[in-house]
């Protein structure tokens, strides 16, 4: 993640966002998430209201949402902390994007269980669509980062685009993912091979009588 692209403060990025604030609907879920810490604990909620203040950033720019400086600076002046403290958060975790994004946020997992299993032809695939490693596409459309492991190794190799995982993918099946986002539809999240979340591809291979009905198998020990 160190290519991930950050913005300074220029005097337009300035101009545009200075008077950044919650919309009354952000800034009541913005009450209810601070309200989950106790009295002077507050500091705790800035990782739910920077993605929360991403988030209202991308609604106004109809991409995945990014924090420029100035929106950082509102968050941290909502929380009364010093802003180089959320600036550290935001900096620290690739959930934060620090330059405008797509409207597609494509995330390539390589880090080493899907480098293994194929995290290079799901970049091929990226690359042969146009998508290049820390840019967006000049349509807006698709933006590509390589991050480290997003916790679904099991499923390697997999991407993460916006909200949703895609796993068990190969050249064809992101392929496939990508000409389906470009086209408006929204492609099924998930595995992307016959199985059940993280199960065993084609079905139940242990205890499979377990899987229709609770059977008991302490007469077979
Ligand atoms: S290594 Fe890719 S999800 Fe863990």
């Amino acid at each position: 993640m160190a290519e991930a692209a950050r913005l300074p403060a220029s005097p337009e990025i300035r101009a545009r966002w200075d008077g950044f604030a919650f919309t009354a609907d952000n800034e009541a879920q913005a009450k209810v998430v601070v309200g989950r810490y106790p009295p002077g604990r507050q500091h705790s909620a800035v990782i739910p209201l920077l993605d929360l203040a991403q988030r209202q950033v991308g609604a106004e720019t109809n991409t995945q949402g990014w924090l420029p400086i100035p929106v950082i600076e509102y968050v941290a002046r909502y929380l009364s902390m010093p802003y180089i403290r959320a600036y550290e958060v935001a900096t620290f975790y690739t959930m934060f994007n620090l330059a405008p994004v797509g409207r597609y946020h494509v995330q390539v997992c390589g880090t080493t269980p899907c480098m293994l299993r194929g995290s290079d032809d799901v970049l091929a695939a990226c690359a042969a669509k146009g998508l290049k490693k820390g840019h967006s596409t000049a349509d807006g459309l698709f933006t590509l980062n390589e991050v480290e492991c997003l916790g679904a190794c099991a499923n390697a190799p997999m991407v993460q685009i916006n909200d949703d995982n895609y796993e068990d993918l190969t050249f064809d099946s992101m392929t496939a993912i990508l000409e389906a986002l470009a086209r408006g539809e929204t492609p099924k999240p998930g595995p992307q091979v016959d199985r059940q979340t993280s199960c065993p591809e084609g079905g139940p291979t242990s205890l499979p009588e377990m899987a229709t009905a609770n059977h008991d198998y302490r007469n077979q020990w």
